[in-house]
């Protein structure tokens, strides 16, 4: 039987990572979140780095330090996740939603059409590692005094006019969540770059608790039980019984909970990071520029076979986009030959595509090129554990079904 290919199951999981976990459920080491927020700075050359156990959480901390809350504006990107928006909400704000432009990155022309008295910030994504367009938006920011926030989630170590994504925002924020650019599956940082608001950022990070001893050992199956129990026999049934029974009987996490998408945060937000997690960040760190090198080697590959230019460098590639006709038949079709590719990121404005758009303040029709795009597009995967070959196996396939073969 052929390989599994996967976008999301655990796709940055390595060996050492897997025997790190498994030490980590038995130990306890207690500094490790200072080490990662060490680490993190001295890499980027940030002056700053606060960590919580997630870019949810993360998010929380930057608006509770802009003060940001009831009766305010926060323009944000569609073609986005919920777990991007429902922060906002959690504070008391209103999420206002900006269209996209080809690069899948907010417009600046819809930026300017949405801006209005109440905007108090204007965030940016930085869409599967693409930079947006930092300097016109921050032009705007600057003019109509109000916050920059760049959601890194998909861009740790992309660059915009040689310097790192998350140097430009009066504040920034990273995920490394399961299916990420690094992952210690869930886990965030925040960088300030606005002085004013480095005081309000650290002391919510002391504020908050650490999630409790369950969740924390939740996640450290995850790498465990993906790489040992579920991928070997994925391509058969079994593999795919155990995830849900893992699923229904809470023994692993969900990256985004049903609850979520009726706008509502789980109780684990916002939180601290753990420890343990932390240590899985920090293994993780230490391989990002061969993750991201490995990202563009894909990424240049589809681009060959798809017969399009060179990419561009400051792109990370978190996942190759591709726009088809009709992305559920051809995901569909894909998983007939072990090519499992959804990872919620189709069908909808803001995925998943199961969101209750009224929820998170989306009015249909308000975002015309997210929806459009949002109902053809695909996902290809570029992560550490594919190889040229998969990625030919995936453009081949692609063609079969293209030519109806
Ligand atoms: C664009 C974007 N922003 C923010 C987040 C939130 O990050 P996290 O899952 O670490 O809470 C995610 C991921 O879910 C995301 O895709």
């Amino acid at each position: 039987m052929s390989k599994v290919i996967s976008i999301s199951l655990s796709p940055n999981t390595q060996k050492d990572d897997v025997s790190l976990a498994l030490k980590l459920i038995f130990t306890t080491k207690k500094d490790g979140v200072r080490k990662l927020e060490r680490l993190f700075r001295n890499y980027f050359g940030f002056r700053n780095a606060f960590a919580f156990n997630s870019g949810r959480s993360s998010l929380i901390a930057i608006l509770k330090a802009m003060k940001i809350g009831a009766g305010d504006e926060v323009i944000m990107q569609a073609f986005t996740c919920n777990a991007a928006v429902n922060p906002i909400k959690y504070v008391g704000a209103t999420p206002i939603f900006a269209d996209i432009n080809d690069d899948l990155n907010i417009s600046v022309e819809d930026v300017e059409k949405k801006i209005t008295s109440k905007t108090r910030a204007i965030m940016i994504q930085h869409t599967f590692g693409s930079p947006a367009e930092i300097d016109r938006i921050k032009d705007i920011c600057l003019k109509r005094g109000v916050y920059l926030i760049e959601d890194c989630a998909h861009c740790l170590g992309a660059m915009y006019k040689g310097e790192f994504c998350g140097s430009f925002g009066d504040a920034s924020f990273f995920s490394f969540g399961r299916d990420k650019v690094i992952s210690s599956v869930y886990g965030g940082m925040v960088t300030v770059n606005n002085e004013s608001l480095i005081d309000g950022v650290s002391n919510f990070q002391k504020e908050i608790k650490v999630p409790g001893v369950f969740w924390t050992i939740q996640q450290l199956l995850h790498p465990i039980l993906f790489n040992k129990i579920i991928l070997p026999p994925y391509n058969m049934k079994i593999g795919r019984g155990l995830l849900a029974i893992f699923l229904n009987l809470n023994i692993l996490s969900k990256a985004v909970t049903k609850k979520e998408g009726s706008g509502i945060l789980p109780e684990y937000f916002p939180k601290k990071m753990p420890s343990s997690l932390a240590y899985l960040a920090i293994n993780q760190l230490k391989k990002l520029e061969e993750y991201n090198n490995h990202r563009r080697e894909i990424a240049q590959y589809y681009n060959h076979l798809f017969l399009k230019g060179d990419i561009d460098e400051n792109n990370i590639y978190l996942k190759y986009p591709l726009l088809v006709d009709n992305p559920a038949k051809v995901i569909n079709k894909l998983k007939k030959h072990n090519i499992y590719i959804n990872d919620g990121w189709s069908g909808s404005p803001v995925v998943p595509a199961s969101t209750e758009l009224d929820k998170v303040c989306y009015a249909i029709g308000s975002c015309p090129k997210a929806e459009e795009i949002s109902k053809k597009i695909i996902l290809l995967p570029t992560h550490i554990n594919i190889s040229k070959e998969d990625a030919k196996r995936v453009f081949d396939c692609l063609e079969d079904i293209r030519q109806n073969k």
